[in-house]
């Protein structure tokens, strides 16, 4: 472990972050000291949740000593009767490692039977997990079912590394090196590195993210498979780079570091926060997936089956970008056009009616690009005619590809923008 540090050049990078440090019941519980210590080396508060299990792996002491808080090992031996939901509120990131397949599977299926469970589900920050088994188990149908359903609902997964693991086996599934856990906090934290200087200090920005649910009744509604990923990563790295960052989302409760979340759910309550938010910003993204139409009535009541087959009068929901657009003074906006087919053709086409200044055509037609996916594939287009074909990238880093356009974009006199 002698020389596993975590950027030694960034002391103080997790300055006033308060990160919750699970472990659970595994023979390289051990590490987790090393990762304890790591975090505290970058100035994080850090508080430890210990499982049963890894009470016998693991000494209370060690950690109460390395840690900026007690060991918390249960529901209740505290004064306070609800634990879970004051450690779930503060933290900035929850982090486990290690995480056994037990825990994988108790998260994924939403039980809460202790402490390290019952914060899980009652956080709403940023959740990293490092897993660490034996190869037989990490590769069972089951634990590859968990790690892919946790994925798909935000959590952060750091793949276990090949080696030794207990009883002499060698395989996949040995905890990943206490460096390469705290490097995905950092990641996860969106805390700039020296490479990438706050560039938006100054900038006001607000983003759009998720998919608006337009009401049948009180149970049914119009929606998509808009997950908020993409909105909400592009709010954590303006936030990372310095910007005033103020995210009106569909899919909150969200809490990232520096963003200020407004919750909606209709494309009317959207065009409402934002409108209003409109002349006090200099950037607008708008990646959210606004339904184009809602019913033009929706019933009071829950519409009963013996009733028959409803039939749903549709009306045009507002156009936000559009209306953006119309409104705009001296603000940069950039729209995000959905496509399956002909992807270029048609952002061009709605870059121009929306009078933007940045079109992110998003090719939403492969499994590994688009909604509810890590990854996203598009073609930046802008108002004076240039594009950029960009390659598969995670939705961080096209959000910091974006970020960097918008940097040349304000960089650039408002009558040079271009011709929209
Ligand atoms: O949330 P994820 O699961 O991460 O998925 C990301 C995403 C696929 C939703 C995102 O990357 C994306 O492409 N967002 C735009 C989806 C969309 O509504 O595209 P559109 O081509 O229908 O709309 C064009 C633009 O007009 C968008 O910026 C949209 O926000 C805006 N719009 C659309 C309709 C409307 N009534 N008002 C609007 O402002």
């Amino acid at each position: 472990m002698g020389g596993d540090t975590a950027a030694p050049d960034r002391p103080e990078a997790l300055a006033g972050c308060t990160v919750v440090l699970g472990v659970t019941g595994g023979i390289s519980a051990y590490k987790a000291v090393e990762v304890c210590r790591q975090l505290v080396d970058l100035g994080a508060h850090v508080v430890p949740v210990l499982t049963e299990d890894a009470s016998r792996f693991v000494g209370e002491t060690t950690f109460s000593a390395l840690a900026s808080e007690r060991v918390r090992t249960s529901l209740f031996d505290d004064a306070d009767p609800i634990p879970h939901t004051r450690l779930g509120r503060s933290a900035d990131l929850v982090l486990v490692a290690p995480a056994t397949a037990k825990l994988l599977g108790k998260y994924a299926a939403g039980i809460s039977d202790d402490l390290l469970t019952a914060t899980l589900l009652a956080t709403g920050a940023p959740v990293v997990l490092a897993p660490a088994m034996h190869t037989e188990m990490w590769e069972h149908p089951a634990v590859v079912e968990n790690v892919a359903t946790l994925r798909r609902r935000g959590v952060h997964v750091v793949e276990p590394d090949t080696g030794r693991l207990a009883g002499g086996d060698v395989g996949a599934g040995r905890l990943a090196e206490p460096s390469r856990i705290v490097a995905a906090v950092l990641h996860m934290l969106q805390v700039p590195s020296a490479s990438t200087p706050p560039d938006l200090a100054g900038v006001r920005v607000l983003v759009t993210a998720g998919g608006t649910r337009e009401p049948i009744d009180p149970v049914r509604f119009i929606g998509n498979r808009s997950s908020g990923k993409m909105g909400h990563a592009i709010a954590q790295v303006a936030a990372a780079r310095g910007a005033s960052t103020t995210l009106v989302t569909t899919q909150g409760p969200v809490s990232i570091p520096g963003v200020t979340a407004v919750d909606v759910d209709t494309a009317e309550e959207m065009a409402a926060a934002v409108l209003a938010k409109y002349d006090d910003v200099d950037v607008v993204v708008m990646a959210a997936a606004v339904a184009d139409f809602r019913p033009k009535v929706a019933a009071q009541e829950k519409i009963k089956k013996r009733d028959g087959v409803p039939e749903i009068l549709l009306e045009s929901t507002p156009d936000i970008l559009a209306a953006l657009g119309e409104r705009k003074r001296a603000q940069v906006l950039v729209g995000f056009a959905a496509e399956t087919e002909r992807v270029r053709e048609h952002a061009a086409e709605k870059l121009a009616a929306k009078r933007v200044d940045l079109m992110v055509a998003n090719d939403v037609g492969a499994a590994d690009s688009g909604f509810e996916v890590d990854t996203n594939r598009a073609v930046l287009l802008d108002s004076s005619g240039a594009s950029e074909e960009l390659p598969l990238l995670t939705k961080v880093e096209l959000a910091g590809v974006i970020w960097d356009h918008v940097g040349r974009i304000l960089r650039t006199p408002v009558l040079k923008r271009g011709s929209s």
